[in-house]
């Protein structure tokens, strides 16, 4: 079998449908992994109630197949998170955040019992970092945020010309050692103006599939 890196996205999007409940709202991520996973949905969009989605672009696409999008705030807690990753760990911490939905990922996924990553296997690593780690910010503290990370070891770059969903930049940071990433996090957190850090390592995965060139591995 010669599985692209597309095919390997599909594949674990599509495994991820056995853990959809009949009559669930369920949380939908973003990204090109995930719109594999809203287009699956699509097939049994009859079993859902709903979905709430961790950004303007797949609620839009979500509303397209005809699925309900729900607001957070009417929903309790949620059954089930199902989203993509930058980078993931064999103990399950992950980066997220290339797409720029961090923010709203992360409250999804603190409101959600199961969450479920869906990835191809060049996203799974033996120690984060190597993709730029992704903050979102207060605009005023940009630069001071950036010099702490700095002082951290990071070189931290602005995502050029860009705004979140929640219009608030992202610094992108460079060459962080993340040897703990439950502990970088917790620290990260603390800085003032620091709205999300793409660390997930204090509300990790739940389950990883990884689409590979064998089949799907869970993890
Ligand atoms: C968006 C994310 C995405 O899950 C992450 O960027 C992976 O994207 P893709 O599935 O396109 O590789 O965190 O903020």
């Amino acid at each position: 079998m010669n599985m692209s890196k597309s095919d390997q996205k599909r594949v674990a999007a599509e495994a991820a449908l056995e853990y959809v409940k009949a009559g669930d709202v369920i949380g939908v991520g973003t990204g090109s992994t995930a719109d594999f996973f809203i287009e699956y949905l699509a097939s049994i969009k009859g079993k859902l109630d709903g979905a709430v989605a961790s950004s303007d672009a797949s609620a839009a696409k979500l509303q397209h197949f005809g699925i309900p999008v729900l607001d957070m705030n009417q929903v309790g807690t949620l059954p089930l998170y199902v989203d993509g990753a930058d980078e993931a760990t064999r103990n399950r911490h992950l980066i997220k955040g290339g797409g720029g939905a961090l923010t709203r990922e992360k409250i999804i996924a603190e409101a959600s019992e199961v969450f479920v990553c869906i990835a191809d296997q060049t996203k799974l690593v033996d120690r984060l970092g190597t993709f730029p780690l992704p903050i979102e910010v207060v605009e005023i503290a940009r630069s001071m945020i950036a010099r702490k990370l700095v002082r951290m070891g990071g070189q931290p770059v602005l995502r050029d010309g860009y705004l979140t969903d929640n219009g608030h930049p992202i610094l992108d940071i460079r060459n962080l050692d993340i040897m703990n990433p439950v502990e970088l996090e917790r620290q990260i957190n603390q800085i003032p103006g620091v709205i999300t850090v793409g660390l997930f390592a204090l509300r990790s995965a739940d389950i990883l599939l990884i689409g590979t060139e064998s089949g799907v591995n869970t993890i």
